[in-house]
């Protein structure tokens, strides 16, 4: 028999390749798996300049790397809305070095694992007869909303007849009472619904609920009403997160060193904690848009004099190329802002986000709603205020602020009067409040890898269906 071998393929961006590395991570401690990871040039040559991955995953020699073009010009930002662009690149240049990987004869993979909006993995799967595993790194909650698609299309829920979007969104069962129209995903809101990026989510819901199964970085405590939905249609899902707590647990039970991680692209300011450790406890708020998202100069303002005139310490990331419009010199920024900041703010361009959430001066985040800074936070019992930029994130922002009760949906919305008084709410006026909430749901996560825990147990199964894929 082969010995097992997968082959891992992650969206290639910041979020989705940090989720497929930690899961990477946790099938190269089951030593008897052989590993190949593909990462685009772009990314591995970030990964290789900004993190240690090289010497990390160079301790399993299970383990390799492989590298694939993605077809777009080297100078392409690969932020904001260019992520149609880079599914297209990877879908016609990558997707063909893919197939000759599943199809070698020599040391063929006997298990593929591959972002769910990779469609072009579930024929090249079935041709090559090799099991299939669609790892979708967004929420559950988000994903269901793009299976529900064709039907809110049919009904005519989507286009949205008129402007309100307060309406309630009929349609999509588990979800009953909680989705406006503005919380869909942002590509919902066109007039023509024969737009390539839904074509593209379409696809997605069609095609994953045809694999092996799935894997989520959820927990079952959180999402799993959504996920009986979803097992209606795929029975065998794998509820594995949240993935970087799962690291960190299984790190500890093997007695293996549980020192901070990184798979940044960019190059992580660790300053920031030295300054975060002389705060009080609690009274930071955490600012950070992800690795995509962008704001305009105008609500970058906004944000500033919401920041300063709630009279809460803040910790800011500032990611190169996120603010459109901002000349580099900063000339134009007031005085009263740069007074205010230098008292109790911290500005960086990319920080250790993780490591910062677990500092105890954390009192919340203001943050884009992306899936992996969510289950980071919620880990760590951090409070959220959302201001979601798109696709999945306007999803994520509602559960947190209705179901979860987790923090502030912000969306749509970007003054600087409703930030401060967001950040007010949050960070005083019901901070005991939000973070007793916060921190049942944190012990549930941390609950979900321990031993036993429903994240713990998925996982064991993953490794043993892994196992036994045997050709
Ligand atoms: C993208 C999409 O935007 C998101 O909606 C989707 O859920 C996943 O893919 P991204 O914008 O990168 O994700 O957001 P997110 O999923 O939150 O991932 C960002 C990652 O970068 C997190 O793991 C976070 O810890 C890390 N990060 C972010 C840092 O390490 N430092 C920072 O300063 C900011």
């Amino acid at each position: 028999m082969a010995v097992p071998h997968v082959l891992i393929f992650p969206l290639p961006l910041q979020g989705p390749v940090n989720c497929m590395l930690k899961l990477a991570e946790l099938l190269c401690l089951d030593k008897e798996i052989q590993i190949t990871f593909i990462n685009t040039e772009y990314i591995h040559q970030r990964l290789m300049n900004y993190t240690d991955v090289e010497v990390r995953f160079g301790k399993y020699p299970n383990f390799k790397f492989v590298t694939v073009p993605d077809g777009l010009p080297e100078d392409n930002p690969r932020i904001g809305d260019q992520i149609r662009l880079i599914i297209e690149g990877v879908e016609e240049v990558s997707s063909p070095l893919f197939k000759e990987m599943v199809m070698t004869t020599n040391s063929a993979p006997t298990c593929l694992i591959v972002d769910g909006i990779f469609t072009f993995a579930l024929p090249i799967a079935k041709e090559a007869k090799i099991p299939l595993l669609y790892f979708d790194t967004i929420s559950p909650c988000s994903l269901w909303t793009y299976l529900a698609l064709p039907k809110l299309i049919e009904d005519g829920e989507i286009p949205f007849k008129g402007n309100d979007l307060d309406v309630l969104v009929n349609g999509m069962p588990g979800m009953e009472g909680v989705m406006r129209r503005r919380d869909l995903p942002s590509f919902c809101r066109t007039p023509d619904v024969d737009i390539p990026i839904i074509k593209h989510v379409i696809k997605e819901g069609k095609h994953i609920v045809q694999a092996q199964g799935l894997i989520f970085n959820t927990f079952e405590a959180l999402e799993g009403p959504i996920l009986s939905q979803f097992r209606a249609l795929c029975p065998n899902i794998y509820a594995i997160g949240p993935l970087h707590t799962q690291m960190k647990a299984k790190l500890s039970s093997q007695r293996l060193p549980n020192t901070p991680t990184s798979n940044s692209i960019w190059k992580e300011d660790v300053s920031c904690i030295d300054w975060l450790d002389k705060q009080p406890n609690k009274s930071v708020l955490f600012v950070s848009i992800g690795s995509l998202a962008t704001m305009s100069k105008a609500q970058f303002f906004e944000f500033w004099y919401g920041l300063v005139n709630s009279d809460t310490r803040f910790l800011w990331v500032q990611r190169p190329g996120s603010i459109i419009g901002l000349e580099d010199d900063n000339n134009n920024v007031p005085m009263e802002l740069v007074e205010s900041t230098k008292e109790r703010g911290c500005i960086i361009s990319w920080a250790p986000q993780e490591e910062v959430l677990a500092r105890p001066s954390i009192g919340a985040f203001l943050t884009h709603s992306g899936w992996n800074s969510t289950l980071e936070s919620i880990v760590e019992g951090v409070p959220m205020i959302c201001w979601p930029y798109f696709v999945d994130q306007q999803v994520n922002s509602r559960y947190v602020g209705e179901v979860w009760k987790l923090g502030l949906d912000m969306k749509d919305v970007c003054d600087r009067i409703t930030i401060e008084r967001m950040v007010r709410e949050v960070m005083d006026v019901k901070k005991i409040e939000f973070l007793e909430r916060a921190k049942y749901m944190s012990d549930l996560a941390i609950a979900s890898v321990g031993e036993g825990g429903s994240s713990y147990q998925d996982l064991d199964r993953l490794i043993e269906d892994i196992r036994l894929m045997r050709i």
